[in-house]
């Protein structure tokens, strides 16, 4: 079932998207080559605890940190560690989920480190304009596979696949509601988007071929090809005429 946000719900939502921008501001200011995964959980969790937030992810089905950190090849759910140092030239893919009394916001970004190829500078660019492609479809009266079909269209004419294995999702007192959010598929299918809707978009983009595999560790999910992977994501609402997006700072909302 698609639960509908009352306004007193959406408020909320927007005090943990809020926390979960800031807490991807900071990460940003502090990635550079030489800093280790973890100390960029350590900040994340800093600043969400610091909100008065809980970190969504942790402990969530059995993950160990508050954010997931995913290098290059590696697509989502990389474990943050003492060991996992990053490079100059390395693309580097944030996700930050944020509890913020009793509702979540769910948000993800990829970046460079230092100087990036040209390549993966524009994965980066196909799968954040991917996302907003797909949101572009974000108002009532739409199908929600309106928005799958924008992102993989998008993202097959710029000659990368989407991952099929993984999905976004509704969002709200669960990180993960329904429905799912595939980022692939025809248009003109599964439910009426409406008024109140909140829903969590996020493109996982591979400059290679779709499939993935999930490491030993139970979570580290990586492109099968090694092909590089990017990642974007934004928790949004419906409004009356469009979407609003929940995880960003202050009045930096485009009306849609
Ligand atoms: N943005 C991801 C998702 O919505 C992050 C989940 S990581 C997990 O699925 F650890 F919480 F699973
Ligand atoms: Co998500």
């Amino acid at each position: 079932m698609i639960s509908i946000k009352s306004d007193r719900e959406i408020a909320l939502m927007e005090e943990a998207g809020r926390i979960v921008a800031l807490a991807h501001r900071k990460v940003r200011e502090a990635i550079r080559p030489g800093i280790s995964t973890y100390e960029l959980d350590k900040i994340a969790e800093e600043v969400i605890v610091g909100e008065g937030a809980t970190p969504s992810f942790k402990n969530y089905e059995g993950y160990p940190a508050s954010i997931c950190a995913s290098i290059n090849n590696v697509v989502i759910h990389g474990i943050p560690s003492k060991k996992i140092i990053l490079k100059n030239g390395d693309i580097i893919s944030i996700d930050i989920g944020a509890c913020y009394k009793g509702y979540h916001g769910d948000s993800a970004m990829t970046h460079g480190v230092g100087e990036v190829s040209p390549k993966r500078l524009e994965l980066m660019r196909i799968t954040k304009e991917a996302l907003f492609t797909g949101l572009s479809y974000a108002k009532p009266g739409n199908r929600l596979s309106d928005i799958s079909h924008a992102i993989e269209e998008y993202v097959l004419a710029h000659n990368c696949s989407v991952v099929k294995d993984f999905t976004g999702h509704g969002v709200g007192r669960k990180l993960h509601e329904d429905p799912m959010v595939p980022n692939y598929g025809a248009a003109g299918h599964g439910p009426v988007l409406r008024k109140g809707m909140t829903l969590a978009i996020e493109p996982m983009v591979n400059i290679g071929k779709s499939g993935v595999r999930i490491m030993a560790d139970g979570w580290t999910t990586v492109t099968a090809d090694k092909s590089d992977s990017a990642h974007f994501e934004h928790s949004i609402v419906i409004t009356d005429d469009g979407y609003k997006i929940l995880t960003i700072e202050g009045d930096e909302n485009v009306k849609k």
